[in-house]
């Protein structure tokens, strides 16, 4: 059976990383989130005092670059890899609030998309690779067989991600996150380098009213349908 690469993008929360988390497994593809990479680089950035609230050092995050080792590892229980950062399996660290209210000031550094592209690129070399993001379908593969883009009221997206947060044992609030939410959208969709948008051969799901299996349906018969068409 011919391979294929999913580009799967969308808004912030919208559960793409659980659906291509899914849609991988049940095609025996690899997975790859793009977003844990941006995450990564921006844990960096905090642990080595490039980024504050009121101070972000974009010279030397640059500088830096060359430093940051972005590695993933099977974890054959959690059945998807995980990402290291310089060695040291950052996974839970990278999903924390204070992580999320940075991620996209440093994902608009171009220098910063451009060493993450590369490494993304190798990645789906070899097709049968599912992977999330922003830019996926617009810029790491263009080529892509099927491109998704979801979306959902923020309003949803804000209460299913708290809901992940609270499970985590975090102390927030549904308030904190949905301006997280709007916030990174905002950013997202209007920085200069590769932003969020959909790509013009990207199919539409808006997830408000789906459940997590409706959603996987739809999207496994996208991919199956999309399989068939090329062989
Ligand atoms: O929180 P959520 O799972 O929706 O986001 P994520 O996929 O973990 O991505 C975190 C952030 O990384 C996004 O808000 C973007 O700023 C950035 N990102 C990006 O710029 N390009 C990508 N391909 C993936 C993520």
């Amino acid at each position: 059976m011919n391979k294929i690469t999913i580009a799967i993008d969308g808004f912030s929360s919208t559960g793409k990383s659980t659906v291509a988390k899914q849609i991988a497994k049940e095609l025996g593809y690899v997975y790859v989130d793009s977003g844990a990479m941006y995450r990564a680089v921006t844990l960096y950035a905090i642990k080595n005092g490039l980024i504050s609230h009121d101070d972000f050092n974009v010279e030397a995050l640059i500088y830096q670059l060359d430093k940051i080792n972005l590695t993933f590892q099977f974890n054959e229980s959690l059945g998807y890899a995980e990402v290291y950062l310089n060695g040291e399996n950052v996974e839970s660290k990278i999903r924390t609030l204070e992580v999320s209210g940075f991620v996209s000031q440093v994902a608009a550094v171009s220098e910063v998309r451009q060493k993450l592209v590369v490494i993304q690129k190798k990645l789906g070399e070899d097709k049968g690779v599912v992977m999330d993001g922003r830019d996926i379908g617009t810029v790491v593969f263009p080529n892509a067989a099927l491109k998704i883009f979801m979306t959902a009221s923020a309003e949803k997206r804000a209460s299913r991600r708290y809901k992940e947060l609270l499970e985590r044992g975090d102390a927030i609030t549904y308030e904190a996150v949905l301006e997280n939410v709007t916030q990174r959208d905002r950013i997202d969709t209007t920085r200069e380098d590769s932003p969020l948008v959909k790509a013009e051969d990207a199919i539409e799901i808006d997830n408000s009213e789906l459940t997590l299996k409706e959603q996987f349906e739809k999207v496994l018969q996208l991919a199956k349908i999309t399989i068939e068409g090329i062989e």
